[in-house]
């Protein structure tokens, strides 16, 4: 058993989630908004890749004006240690899972560390680790790469994209999913959409990913 995993993201018209220079831009409507802090009330953990924090820098708690609960635990998948002394996601706020490679020495205040993986995390490992400690539902907020490495690894269970109504371009700018990227349709990750509904000038598009 592992625990339930629900990705979550905000995107453009054109599939944008972030600006071409990577930094993070508004796309969720304040229904959106609503919509994603109710539901990291819900969840146990929330799991960002050090990517995102080096660009967005998220608090990745719950926001009172918009839900009431607990914070869910803060998971940052971050092989070599770069996450700053003075991320947000260290501001003790709420407790923090640091998840570094077996060989990265480094530690942090206000977070707790677990070495998993050789190069990369490895993500079966810490699923496994996180349903061991009563974890059971993990939601991926981003970005780009970690999305993809889910999906590509068939470690996901739910997809929700809200698609704002904007267009950002920018062929550099982050997709919903990057890595490496399927390479055939037969290595695309298959996705059963179960709802359609509008937010307010945007839509919320939740799929089943089928495995
Ligand atoms: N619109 C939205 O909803 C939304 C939400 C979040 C982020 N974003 C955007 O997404 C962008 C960041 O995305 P990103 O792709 O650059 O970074 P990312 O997905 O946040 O982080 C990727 C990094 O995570 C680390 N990592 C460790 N283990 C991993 C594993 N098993 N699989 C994948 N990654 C692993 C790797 O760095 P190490 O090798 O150093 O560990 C990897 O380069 C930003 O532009 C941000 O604004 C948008």
């Amino acid at each position: 058993m592992r625990p339930r995993v629900i990705i979550n993201a905000a995107m453009s018209v054109d599939g944008k989630i972030a600006l071409a220079d990577g930094h993070g831009v508004r796309i969720s409507n304040e229904e959106d908004l609503r919509r994603v802090h109710e539901l990291r009330a819900e969840i146990d953990a929330i799991l960002v890749g050090i990517g995102t924090v080096l660009k967005d820098d998220p608090k990745l708690t719950v926001k009172a004006e918009y839900a009431t609960g607990k914070n869910p635990l803060r998971v940052v998948l971050d092989s070599g240690g770069r996450t700053p002394p003075d991320a947000k996601v260290l501001d003790a706020s709420s407790p923090t899972l640091i998840v570094t490679s077996a060989d990265c020495d480094r530690t942090f205040k206000h977070a707790e560390v677990l070495r998993c993986g050789k190069d990369d995390v490895d993500l079966r490992a810490l699923l496994d680790h996180l349903q061991a400690r009563g974890i059971g539902s993990v939601l991926v907020e981003g970005g780009s790469t970690v999305i993809w490495a889910f999906l590509r690894e068939g470690l996901a269970d739910e997809v929700r994209v809200f698609v704002g109504s904007v267009v950002l371009g920018g062929a550099s700018a982050p997709t919903l999913a990057g890595g490496e990227g399927a390479g055939s349709i037969d290595e695309a990750a298959r996705l059963r959409l179960d709802r359609v509904e509008r937010l307010g000038d945007g839509v919320l598009l939740v799929y089943t990913v089928v495995r």
